[in-house]
């Protein structure tokens, strides 16, 4: 996202996503909550990161953290969502997620962009800002 368009969506004044914003070049809206869904079934499906949801939660609950998580990155990615969840560092704190399981994380997401046929360009794009959240999410 450029300084311009940052300053325009603090100031409340959203624009249009740009053609050339990483969101509208991986698909938009439709195609990033397509990627949320298949990385969250093989996140939970995972034998190494399945304990992070193994508590009994409610549906609710996996729907809001699935509807945050599609807001968050529409929203990074230069799209016209507004994320009210928490920030990263708060949102995982505490859980104990360490650097192998973060990257278990990114090789599932790296299956899924393939699934999908992102593109290299794109796919370097989604991975680089994966990489920028890792010391907020990483505790050990
Ligand atoms: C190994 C890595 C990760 C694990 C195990 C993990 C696990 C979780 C879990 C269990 C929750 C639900 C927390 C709750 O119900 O209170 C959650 C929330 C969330 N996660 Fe992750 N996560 C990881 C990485 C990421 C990454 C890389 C992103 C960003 C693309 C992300 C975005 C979010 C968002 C937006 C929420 C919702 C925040 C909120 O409730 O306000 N997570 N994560």
């Amino acid at each position: 996202m450029t300084a311009k368009r940052k300053a325009e969506r603090k100031e409340g004044r959203n624009m249009p996503p740009a053609k050339d914003s990483l969101y509208s070049r991986l698909g938009g809206y439709d195609a990033i909550a397509a990627v949320v869904d298949d990385l969250l079934v093989r996140l939970r499906d995972d034998p190494k990161l399945r304990r992070f949801w193994t508590s009994p939660r409610s549906t609710d609950s996996n729907n809001r953290e699935r509807q945050l998580a599609v807001d968050f990155i529409a929203a990074a990615a230069g799209g016209p969502t507004f994320y009210l969840g928490r920030d990263m560092k708060t949102s995982h704190k505490g859980m104990g997620i360490d650097r192998e399981d973060y990257a278990a994380f990114t090789r599932h997401l790296g299956a899924t962009l393939a699934k999908f046929n992102v593109a290299e360009r794109e796919r370097g794009d989604v991975m680089v800002f994966i990489a920028s959240l890792e010391k907020d999410i990483v505790e050990k």
